[in-house]
C-alpha cells in the first residue's frame, strides 16, 4: 500500500481528492476561516450542502483565494447537495442555481441528492413542520424523474458529476437502471463501527465511488439530536476517538486517533471529509500521508465493526420518515 494515496477516480475519468473538508455545523464565520486554513494546509476538496446554511461564506473564502491568484477554480473539487425540500424534478435547477450563486461558482464538481426522502417546500425552510412540530414529508418522491433533472444539470454544465447520499442499494439500483448519466459517487455514514461492507461491495460492482461521513464518529451528533428534543435512545453512544484499539494503533505510529480513523477508511479506497473549525485539527486531519496502517492494524480495526448497531444516522433525525415510501433504512444496506 502506497503511503501517498491517489485521488479517487470516477467512471467518467474525473478525479476527487481523497480528503475533503466537511462543513456541517460550521457557522458562516467559522467556515470562512476553516476553508482558508484548509486551503493553506493543502486541501483541495470542500463538502457542503444547501441545508448547511454556509455556502455563501464558503464562496467568499474561495473568491479571496481566486483573487489572490494562488489557486484556480480547476484546482478545486467542490461538492454541494440538493436539499430534501427540492426532491422534485422541477426544483433541481432552481436549487442548484441558488447554491452556485451563493458559492460564486459557475459549476460544482459533484452535485448530490442529499437524502432519498422528499420534504414539502414551505417558504424558505429547510425542514418544514406543521403547527404541532411534525416534519412535512412529500410522500410522492419519484427518484426516476428526479434523476433525469440531475442529468440535465450535467448537460447544462452546472455539475461535472452527479451522485447520491444516504441512498440504499435498492434505491441506487433503480436509478442506475434508468440512468443516462450514471451516479459517480455515494456519500454515506461509514466508520469503524459501521463499515458498510455490503454497500461497499455493491458500489464497487457498479463503479460508484464512496465518500465516508462521520469518519471520526461525529462526536457532537448525539447532543445535536438531544438538543432538537428527538429520541436519542435510537442513537448508539460510541466514542471513536477514544476507542482502546484505535488508541493502541495510534500510539504505535506516533499519530492521533483521528489520523488512524481517517487512514483506516482511506486505505480502503474511500474518501473522507472530516469536519473541523479548529485550525490544529484541520491541519492534523490532512497530515495522514506519511504513515501506513499494516495488514494487522487493518484486521484489528475491521473487527470493530458493529454492523447495523453502529449506525448513528437513522429514522431519529426526521421522526415519522419510516412511513415515507423512500425511507432508506428499511433495507439492510
Ligand atoms: N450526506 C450527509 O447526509 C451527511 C451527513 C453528515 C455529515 N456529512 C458531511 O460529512 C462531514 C463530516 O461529518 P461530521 O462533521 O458530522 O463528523 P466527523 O467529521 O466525524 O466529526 C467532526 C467532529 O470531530 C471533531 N474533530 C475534527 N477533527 C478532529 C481531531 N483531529 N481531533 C479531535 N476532534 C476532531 C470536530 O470538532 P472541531 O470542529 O472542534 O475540530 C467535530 O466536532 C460533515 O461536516 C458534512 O460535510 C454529510
Amino acid at each position: 500500500m502506497e503511503k501517498v494515496l491517489a485521488p479517487i477516480t470516477f467512471y467518467n475519468g474525473r478525479k476527487m481528492p481523497i480528503i475533503g473538508l466537511g462543513t456541517w455545523q460550521s457557522s458562516p464565520d467559522e467556515v470562512e476561516k476553516a476553508v482558508d486554513v484548509a486551503l493553506q494546509a493543502g486541501y483541495r476538496h470542500i463538502d457542503t450542502a444547501a441545508t448547511y446554511g454556509n455556502e455563501a461564506a464558503i464562496g467568499r473564502a474561495l473568491q479571496n483565494w481566486f483573487e489572490s491568484g494562488k489557486i484556480k477554480r480547476e484546482d478545486l473539487f467542490i461538492v454541494t447537495k440538493l436539499p430534501p425540500v427540492g426532491n422534485r424534478a422541477e426544483c433541481v435547477e432552481k436549487y442548484l442555481k441558488k447554491s452556485l450563486a451563493a458559492l460564486q461558482l459557475q459549476y460544482v464538481d459533484l452535485y448530490l441528492i442529499h437524502y432519498p426522502v422528499g420534504l414539502q417546500e414551505l417558504q424558505d425552510e429547510s425542514f418544514p413542520k406543521d403547527k404541532d412540530g411534525n416534519i412535512l414529508f412529500d410522500m410522492n418522491t419519484d427518484h426516476i424523474s428526479l434523476w433525469k433533472a440531475m442529468e440535465a444539470q450535467v448537460d447544462a454544465g452546472r455539475a461535472l458529476s452527479i451522485g447520491l447520499s444516504n441512498f440504499s442499494a435498492e434505491q441506487i439500483k433503480r436509478i442506475w437502471r434508468s440512468a443516462r448519466v450514471r451516479p459517480a459517487n455515494l456519500q454515506v455514514e461509514l466508520h469503524i463501527y459501521h463499515q458498510q461492507r455490503e454497500l461497499r461491495a455493491f458500489c464497487r460492482a457498479l463503479d460508484i465511488t464512496i465518500v465516508s461521513y462521520f469518519t471520526l464518529g461525529s462526536p457532537r451528533y448525539y447532543s445535536y439530536i438531544e438538543n432538537l428534543g428527538l429520541d436519542v435512545s435510537r442513537i448508539p453512544k460510541q466514542h471513536h476517538l477514544s476507542d482502546a484499539v484505535v488508541l493502541r494503533i495510534a500510539q504505535k505510529h506516533g499519530k492521533s486517533t483521528a489520523q488512524v480513523l481517517l487512514r483506516f477508511v482511506m486505505q480502503q479506497g474511500v474518501a473522507v471529509i472530516p469536519k473541523s473549525t479548529n485550525p490544529e485539527h484541520i491541519q492534523q486531519n490532512f497530515d495522514v500521508f506519511d504513515f501506513e496502517l499494516s495488514p494487522e492494524d487493518m484486521y484489528s480495526l475491521e473487527a470493530l465493526d458493529k454492523g447495523e448497531r453502529g449506525r448513528q444516522v437513522n429514522g431519529a433525525i426526521f421522526p415519522g420518515q419510516e412511513n415515507h415510501p423512500e425511507y432508506p433504512w428499511k433495507y439492510r444496506y
